[in-house]
């Protein structure tokens, strides 16, 4: 007979949006993102808890009680922040701090050591909260920049049992992250956890020398050993539910929507880019990149459109304004240069689409432009081509984003490369039914074997056996 599964508990800064898609609220406005998609079918397997922030402010921290919400195999369970916490501890410290050091902007780095007690404190606060929810034999996996150090915190409340760590965002070159003052402090907090994931071979190779440097040691292929404690280090590529994008992009409400676009701008080419509105996302020089297709290659003018997608984030930071004003103008610039009475060359939507509606555009674009100047991994580029389910269009993806480790049969530019990129485009525009295919083929290869679910299984394996290693050598 089978062993019951453990039951898993996930843990994020955001919780999955369930109460407001009951409530039917925003139906239509939010989606279920990459990691929800990923993780839901564990959840509801093992009757799980996702547990995080409720998005909820208090005037002051006086609210303790959780927030929570059930069905009948997953549960919520929320804990409210104060507007001074998310202030320092998410715009702040999270935000403004780690976001850009790890995506390799330092410049951009602002550091204010309340922001980081702040961090810390909600760090705590997140573990005292769970630690009354857990049972011995959960397995706990916590995600992404926000909770780098609540590994750290629920182990000095006594919790003994499974705890994984996962970071969906590049970890930087050592001599980028010795620039945090912090630094020592996070890589200890990481070494309690049973198992560290990252992305792509890249990262982790980042973080072993940052910690072999840090802290001294060595790395075996499988366990980092120092003298502040071992963990399991990993690569584990997220990818999708293809089978999904797939569908979506053949029913005929898809089909129709994307007649719609099409005949919208009257049957040109169609280039498209979809990303949250950050800085990391190089929109801007994308931008720049189509304007220089425009210009180079005059031939292009009048037959082709960028439809850029870029939905409202963060939008309480400074850096974030900075960009949406900068993204404003050149969508400004180059409609007002190029436009004619019948062809307005970029299309901007400044909202958020369902998955179902993208999948349905990413169908009829005949190329994608991914060119992230940095990213953790980008799903984007993995949707596109699993929504190809007619003749296939052309990826073309950033060199700097986690996916290009995978996806090497996309055109790969480096987005800092205005005439490169432009070059690049031109070449997806014009390139051949049969090249399409082709490089197509092996890129949903990849798409349908790094599934979302493989990249979830062979984590959890590996989270129990680095646990009952070092269960094993506890003395
Ligand atoms: C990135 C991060 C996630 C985050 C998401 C949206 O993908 O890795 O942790 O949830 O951006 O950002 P937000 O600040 O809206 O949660």
């Amino acid at each position: 007979m089978e062993a019951p599964r453990r039951r898993l508990v996930v843990v994020s800064n955001r919780v999955p949006n369930f109460m407001e898609q009951e409530a039917g609220q925003g139906a239509g406005a939010r989606q279920a993102g990459g990691l929800v998609s990923a993780l839901v079918p564990a959840l509801e397997e093992t009757g799980g808890l996702w547990f995080g922030w409720s998005g909820q402010t208090t005037p002051q921290r006086s609210r303790t009680e959780l927030r929570r919400w059930t069905d009948s195999s997953i549960e919520l369970c929320m804990l409210d922040l104060s507007v001074e916490e998310v202030k320092r501890y998410y715009f702040g410290f999270s935000n403004r701090a780690i976001w850009p050091l790890f995506h390799g902007f330092p410049a951009l780095m602002v550091l204010r050591e309340e922001e980081y007690r702040a961090y810390r404190r909600v760090n705590r606060r997140f573990a005292e909260a769970l630690i009354s929810e857990l049972r011995p034999d959960d397995d706990v996996w916590v995600h992404d920049y926000h909770l780098l150090q609540l590994g750290v915190e629920l182990h000095n409340l006594g919790w003994e049992g499974c705890m994984g760590f996962f970071l969906h965002i590049p970890f930087p070159a050592p001599e980028i992250y010795a620039t945090l003052p912090w630094a020592r402090q996070f890589l200890e907090a990481l070494l309690s956890y049973d198992l560290i994931g990252f992305h792509t071979k890249l990262y982790q190779k980042n973080f072993l020398e940052t910690a072999l440097l840090e802290l001294g040691g060595g790395f075996d292929g499988t366990y980092l050993r120092t003298s502040q404690g071992v963990a399991r280090v990993g690569v584990y590529p997220i990818g999708i539910e293809p089978e999904r994008f797939w569908t979506w992009a053949s029913t005929s409400e898809g089909i129709q929507r994307g007649i719609t676009l099409r005949k919208s701008v009257n049957d040109r080419h169609i280039v498209i880019g979809v990303d949250r509105l950050d800085y990391t996302k190089g929109i801007p020089v994308r931008l720049q990149a189509f304007q220089r297709l425009l210009e180079r290659f005059p031939s292009w003018r009048g037959k082709v459109c960028l439809v850029q997608i870029s939905a409202p984030s963060r939008t309480d930071v400074p850096e974030y304004v900075q960009q949406k004003e900068q993204v404003d103008r050149l969508v400004g610039n180059i409609n007002g240069r190029f436009s004619d009475h019948d062809w307005i060359p970029v299309r901007y939507l400044y909202r958020t689409f369902r998955q179902e509606e993208l999948a349905a555009i990413y169908r009829v674009a005949d190329v994608c432009l991914v060119t992230p100047l940095r990213d953790g991994m980008n799903l984007v580029a993995k949707e596109y081509i699993a929504s190809q389910t007619r003749e296939p269009g052309v990826l073309v993806l950033s060199r700097f984003c986690g996916a290009a480790e995978e996806l090497t049969e996309a055109l790969i530019v480096n987005p800092y490369d205005i005439d490169g990129t432009a070059r690049a485009l031109k070449e997806a525009l014009e390139m051949p039914l049969r090249q399409r295919r082709k490089r197509w083929e092996a890129l949903y290869k990849v798409v349908t074997t790094s599934t979302s679910q493989v990249w979830r299984n062979r984590y959890l394996t590996d989270l129990h056996s680095a646990h009952q290693e070092r269960e094993l050598r506890a003395p």
